[in-house]
């Protein structure tokens, strides 16, 4: 059986510890589908698995990554064969199950889709699981019947990889898209990506009112807590917000007015999990409606080497839009 390179996450008595050494094809879990892998990228998640500052890795050793793109090297799944361009997100992969950050990875092909027609791999991961689950909030605000001549939508959490392709997609579909972020040095950025105004999240970051002016028609929130109350306390009557993050915390400090009595609607986002005819839905419209322009404006790449020392930059809220990890 071949080594090859991946990071690493051990736990002992002492705590957690990472680093990228070789790893032994044997040790890789049960799978009908051993993909060579060539791009994975850095989400929030990842941080918190390579730092140890959330438990979201539940299972040692773990090779972190939560998402990659690459080729299929061997096969039993009837689905895919080898040379087949896949992209995987979610089902656990980087948590429970040996992930994206090495140049090999085996796992369920029920897990895989193959690479969108229109996308590269190294596009797919700057995209990556942040986006998808961009595309999937804009997706539920959809499904609520929402549209731009509404009113406004905001996305908070604006400048992170969530945000910013939240944005692009928005803007793209005709919304007048405000963007809260507490990095205003980022206002040139955040209006190439299609934003009309840029809210200083400052204003939402305090205790909410239960009802507040009505500002906007419809929300993505990648931040959570106070954020999202705001938001929510801020909601046209009728509109909905679509909560997909916890970058602020994971409490929701709101009462039922914003429901009650305006019937805004909270719309749960998960990715992880989510049934494939969605991911399949959400990577094709990403492929047809996801500027490759603006994508490539927001994603900056690093190599496999480097994964390690981003982690902690991503949960400082530091990282602009997405970072591509280069494995091959
Ligand atoms: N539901 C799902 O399946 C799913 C999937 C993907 C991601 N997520 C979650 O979505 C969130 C964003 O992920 P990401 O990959 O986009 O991370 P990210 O790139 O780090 O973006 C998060 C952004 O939130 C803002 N932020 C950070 N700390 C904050 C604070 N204390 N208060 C207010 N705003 C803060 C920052 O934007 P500004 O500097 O512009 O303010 C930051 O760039 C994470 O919580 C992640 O776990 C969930």
């Amino acid at each position: 059986m071949g080594m090859f390179k991946a990071v690493v996450v051990e736990k002992d008595e002492s705590g957690q510890k990472v680093a990228l050494r070789a790893f032994d094809e044997s040790e890789l879990m049960d799978g009908d589908v051993t993909v060579r892998v060539t791009h994975s990228t850095l989400n929030y998640k990842d941080g918190l698995a390579l730092t140890g500052k959330a438990p979201v890795v539940r299972r040692f050793p773990m090779i972190p990554g939560i998402d990659f793109a690459g080729t299929v090297e061997s096969s039993t799944h009837p689905d895919f064969k080898s040379g087949d361009a896949v992209v995987l997100n979610g089902w656990g992969v980087g948590e429970t199950h040996l992930g994206g950050y090495a140049e090999k990875a085996r796992v369920k092909g029920d897990w895989l889709i193959k690479l969108p027609e229109g996308m590269t791999a190294s596009q797919a991961m700057a995209v990556g699981t942040a986006g998808y689950t961009a595309m999937l909030s804009v997706m539920a605000l959809e499904r609520h019947g929402l549209t731009p001549d509404r009113g406004p939508v905001i996305v908070t959490g604006a400048s992170g990889g969530v945000g910013s392709v939240a944005i692009a997609l928005l803007a793209r579909a005709g919304w007048h898209v405000i963007a809260s972020t507490g990095r205003v040095q980022e206002s040139d950025y955040l209006k190439g990506l299609g934003a009309a105004e840029i809210l200083d999240r400052a204003e939402l970051s305090g205790p909410a009112r239960p009802l507040g002016k009505e500002r906007w028609a419809a929300g993505v929130d990648s931040v959570g807590s106070h954020t999202l109350a705001n938001v929510l306390s801020m909601t046209r009557y009728g509109g909905a917000v679509a909560a997909c993050g916890l970058a602020a915390g994971m409490d929701l400090p709101t009462s039922v007015a914003p429901f009650i009595l305006r019937g805004v609607s909270l719309l749960g986002v998960d990715s992880v999990m989510a049934p494939k005819s969605l991911r399949l839905e959400a990577w094709k419209r990403l492929a047809q409606h996801l500027d490759h322009a603006k994508l490539a404006s927001m994603t900056s790449t690093i190599p496999l080497d480097k994964v390690i020392e981003a982690g902690p930059e991503i949960l400082a809220g530091k990282v602009r839009g997405r970072i591509v990890v280069e494995i091959a």
